[in-house]
């Protein structure tokens, strides 16, 4: 069966019209000030099905009621409507390359700055996975570097309960089935089936509830990462999130799309590509000759790609 990227079926949401979702969007806006409107309508009514069927509801309209009555229930459709599903070195060779061409560099770069530091975001956080793996890649091949370039990682995300969860840093093996084991043994403590993070590793990173279309609140950044999370976004929302990055980034500062993510619109202006096959950016000055430190990869497939 072919299913969305999700794990839905693909028709799921046949039955929702755009008046009852816009419905859903008022309720959702009205009660837990949740914006509906900047995610894509497609993904949104695929998630609404999914708690339709549930709850055991007839249809969207009997949903809608529930929801009016139930504050449970419109917690478990908030938490439904934001998808959670990752894991630590998602997509390796992303982390491979931030090892090996993007953080020296960063590095170089950061102990030049006025400020000397290096500050890491990582927006659409979910459960912590990804910044901490950046910790334990910064832990295992930057120490150096950050006794002179004090760096700090935060993570970012929408969802109190993924934070809380984040900030517990207790893992279930498939979320860490990509760390090598000599690394699951240096920074894990197995407790029966689940697997905790160390307290040092916990420790080096700092979580923060925010909504990634307000990104301009966040402290200017060096390097951000935000994948896997543009993709439920509207393309207007995307545009307008990248210009967010583009405004907290230095010039020559790197932003991270996850793989079926890329700039949109006009902001391709802000940016070019250092790694087209990761998703890999970094902000130039719009309208200058794009002048930067870094060279874009050659890899005639993924530019063909993109
Ligand atoms: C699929 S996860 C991606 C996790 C991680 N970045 C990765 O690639 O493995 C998407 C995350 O984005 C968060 N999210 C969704 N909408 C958001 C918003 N408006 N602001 C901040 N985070 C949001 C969700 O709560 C979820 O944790």
């Amino acid at each position: 069966m072919t299913v969305t990227p999700d794990g839905s079926a693909p028709t799921a949401h046949a039955d929702i019209t755009d008046k009852e979702l816009v419905e859903i969007a008022s309720i959702l806006m009205k009660r837990r000030t949740f914006d509906l409107s900047v995610y894509k309508d497609a993904c949104m009514k695929r998630r609404v099905a999914i708690r339709i069927r549930s709850t055991g509801c007839r249809d969207a309209t009997e949903y809608c009621d529930l929801l009016r009555r139930n504050n449970h229930e419109l917690d478990m459709l908030r938490k439904v409507l934001t998808i959670h599903v990752s894991q630590f070195f998602r997509n390796p060779s992303m982390f491979e390359k931030l090892r090996s061409r993007i953080l020296p560099e960063l590095f170089r770069t950061c102990s030049r700055n006025d400020s000397g530091v290096m500050r890491i975001l990582c927006l659409g956080c979910a459960g912590g996975e990804e910044p901490y793996s950046l910790a334990i890649l910064l832990r295992e091949h930057f120490s150096a570097e950050m006794r002179s370039v004090p760096t700090s990682i935060t993570g970012c995300d929408i969802d109190d309960e993924t934070l809380r969860m984040a900030r517990q840093a207790d893992y279930t093996e498939d979320r860490i089935k990509e760390v090598p084991v000599v690394l699951r043994e240096r920074y894990f403590r197995r407790e029966g089936s689940r697997f905790q993070l160390v307290p040092e590793l916990r420790e080096a990173v700092s979580f923060h509830h925010g909504n990634v279309t307000s990104v301009a609140e966040h402290q200017p950044s060096d390097l951000v990462l935000c994948r896997n999370t543009l993709i439920y976004f509207t393309r207007s929302d995307q545009e307008k999130i990248l210009h967010g990055i583009a405004d907290i980034l230095p010039e020559n500062g790197i932003v991270v799309l996850g793989k079926s993510e890329t700039l949109v619109g006009d902001v391709r202006r802000r940016f070019t590509s250092v790694c087209p096959v990761e998703r890999i950016y970094c902000k130039v000055k719009p309208d200058s000759d794009r002048s930067n430190i870094w060279q874009t990869d050659y890899h005639p497939k993924s530019i063909k790609e993109e």
